[in-house]
This record gives structure tokens, sequence and C-alpha cells, in this order.
């Protein structure tokens, strides 16, 4: 096989991840996504920014969950587990669910009634895990899977799991390549908080620096020899206003938006989000359902960018805050979009207008286009 063939995040970071020789690694060469500069939005609004777009729905399963997914299931398999549980709002168990596939091992996930976007369950149903639908939030799923791995032989795959975030800590490492050094800011949507606690944890690493975040290597960090970067972004945290227990500052008891993938009341790495947030003197802030489903529609129209909603808030929070002036002038942005826009095909259509119906006649669509030309 040609050595330039991309073969996932693990075989390229090896030296930077708990993997050895030994190790079977489970991959469906995820990771290597594209960066891609907003050229419309900025001009359009007269931003004075260089932004940048990760778009993580570019991953196999179409989410940066497969980044924390192939690690955590090349572990499982490692220590000799037959089966993997997760809680998700999608695309944990989308994730879940593939990886399991692809190391011939079983895959149960729990998810909230009702609240999870068309595309994801697809997914996991077509991968063959055992769908279990509770009737409850994932916050209830949260509780039930820990309670449920202690006591069975199950490894469970949610970002708890530390390894989750070493996989999830390739972002940092892949946005310095491509722009040669790390940006100035880093925006994110934040549910579970395990993503901007990886980003911190990949960052950190990358400058050379401790982080507070990291709980696998206790402070030692993987690869102190090999600095890429010569400082570390500022990261700054998006949430659904329904769903927002940073802006809070408390736990949500019932959380609700649109986003579906973020309607977490009760994150796991609470702790870890918070010491990303202080380290780096980033900052939380919350857009509305409006705000998010807007964003989503402006960046698939003007740049041709299709994400999901929960992504989405990256563009409405920059929206919101540019406006405001809360980021230094001339700065380099990247925001990742960390999920799909085909995940929820519901929330895309209801939002669109309606396709023209017309007898299949040329001059009735010839009108039409005149119409709209
Ligand atoms: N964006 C998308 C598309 C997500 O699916 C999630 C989380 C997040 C953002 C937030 O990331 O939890 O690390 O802060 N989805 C999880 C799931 C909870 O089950 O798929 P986070």
């Amino acid at each position: 096989m040609n050595n330039h063939h991309y073969t996932g995040l693990i075989n390229k970071y090896r030296n930077r991840l708990p993997v050895d020789d030994k190790t079977r690694i489970i991959s469906l060469n995820e990771g290597n996504t594209p960066l891609i500069q907003l050229k419309n939005l900025p001009n359009k609004l007269g931003w004075e920014h260089e932004i940048f777009c990760k778009f993580e729905g570019l991953n196999p399963t179409g989410s940066f969950k497969d980044r924390g997914m192939t690690m955590a299931v090349t572990k499982a398999v490692e220590s000799g587990a037959q089966a993997i549980i997760c809680a998700s709002t999608g695309n944990t168990s989308a994730a879940a669910a593939a990886y399991a596939a692809r190391a011939g091992i079983k895959s149960f996930v729990l998810i909230p009634e009702g609240k999870i976007a068309l595309g994801k369950l697809s997914q996991a149903m077509m991968h063959g895990a055992t769908v279990i639908q509770i009737k409850g939030n994932f916050d209830d799923g949260m509780r039930l899977v820990q309670e449920l791995s202690s006591t069975m032989p199950l490894n469970l795959v949610n970002s708890i799991n530390p390894y989750r975030l070493q996989g999830q800590k390739t972002i940092a490492f892949e946005v310095i390549e491509a722009l040669g050094d790390a940006p100035d800011y880093h925006v994110m949507p934040v549910g579970n908080a395990g993503n901007i606690s990886a980003h911190w944890i990949g960052y950190s690493e990358s400058a050379g620096q401790q982080c507070g975040s990291c709980n696998l290597c206790a402070g030692q960090c993987a690869f102190k020899d090999d600095v890429i970067s010569t400082k570390r972004p500022t990261l700054v945290g998006y949430q659904a206003s329904g769903a927002a227990p940073f802006l809070r500052n408390e736990m949500v008891d019932s959380p609700e938006t649109i986003a579906t993938a973020i309607r977490i009341g009760h994150p796991v790495s609470w702790d870890l989000a918070w010491a990303a947030q202080k380290e780096s003197t980033g900052w939380f802030e919350e857009c509305t359902d409006e705000e998010i489903l807007q964003a989503q529609k402006l960046l698939a129209e003007s740049e041709g960018i299709f994400c999901e909603p929960a992504s989405a808030i990256t563009i409405a929070g920059l929206l919101k805050d540019v406006e405001r002036g809360r980021y230094q002038k001339n700065s380099t942005i990247v925001c990742t979009l960390t999920g799909h826009g085909l995940k929820d095909p519901d929330t895309a259509i209801a939002q669109s207008e309606a396709p023209i119906v017309v007898e299949a006649k040329r001059d009735e669509i010839g009108a039409i286009i005149s119409h709209h030309l």
C-alpha cells in the first residue's frame, strides 16, 4: 500500500496517544477533516477577522465523535471488552454503533425517546446497535449507563471515558498543522462538555504546556518534546439558552432546545470545561433556538456549508459576539462544526421553502425559472 494513504488519527498521531505497537487499531480513517475559510459571510458583514470552519461533519459517521470513538473502542477491545454502552443525544450512538461494528463487538445505546435527529437514529439502527429509547432525557441516560457499566460486562464509551478526550484532542493538532500555529480563538458548541476539554488538552500539549484539564496523564503531557505551536487559543463555548448550565452556573434539570445534540443539563465534564475556560481566558455565551436556526441557514446559503443546528450555534455566537466587539480586532478564529446537516433533515426541511410542485411541462417550469432568475 502507498505510504501516503491516510489511515486515521491514531496511526497519524500514535506517538501522542496511549497506544503501542501491539495495539489493534479500530479505525474508519476518521480525522483529517477540512479547515474551510469563510469568505462570503465575513465580507458581507464587514468583519476584519479570518474565520475558519473545521468541518467535523465530514468524519466517517458525520460528526466529531469518531475522533473519540476510534480511541475508546480501540482501548475497549485491547482490554478484552465484548460490548460497549453509551447514552447519547444521537451522534455518540451513531459513532459507537459504527466502531463496534468495525471491531466485531456489541453495542448498546440509550437515547431520549423522540428527541434525537432522524439521521442519527438510522445510523445506530443500521450498524446493528441495540437501541434502547428511554422515557427520559440524556442526563437520565448518562446516570443509567454509569450504573449499568459498573455492574455488567460493558465498557462505557461516553466522554467520561478519558480515552474519548485523548482521541478528540487531535483536532487541535490538525488545526495547528493547517494554520502553522494555534489560532487566536477556537469556538465550539458545549453540551456534555467533553469536547471543549479535549480541545484544551490538545492545544496545551501542542504548546508544551500543562493543562489542568488533562486527567489521563495527570499533568504529564504526552509529548512535551514535540511542541508544534507558540501559543494556546482563547476557547469560547456556546450553549443553547434552554440548556445552558455554564451560563446559569448550575445544573439545569429540564433542558430544552431545537439543537437536540446539546440538549444536556448536567454536563459530565463540568470541572474540566471550567478549567479550560479559565486557563484559556475564554468565555461561555448562550444563543436562542431562533438564532441557531438563522445561523444554520445563513451558513448553508452563504458559504455552502451544511452543518447541524448544534454546530451552527458557533456561527450564531459569532454573529452576536463579533458585533459586540468581544473578539480582538484582526483575529484568527476557528469554529468547530461538530456535525453534518444531513443528520437532522427534519429541522432543515421545516425551516426551508417547500419545493414548487408543477406539471412536467416545459413552459410551466420555464415560467418559474424566469420568475426567479
Ligand atoms: N455538537 C454535536 C453535533 C454533538 O453531537 C455534541 C454532543 C456536541 C456538539 C457537544 O459536545 O458534549 O462534548 O460538549 N453530542 C453528544 C452525543 C452528547 O450523545 O452525541 P460535548
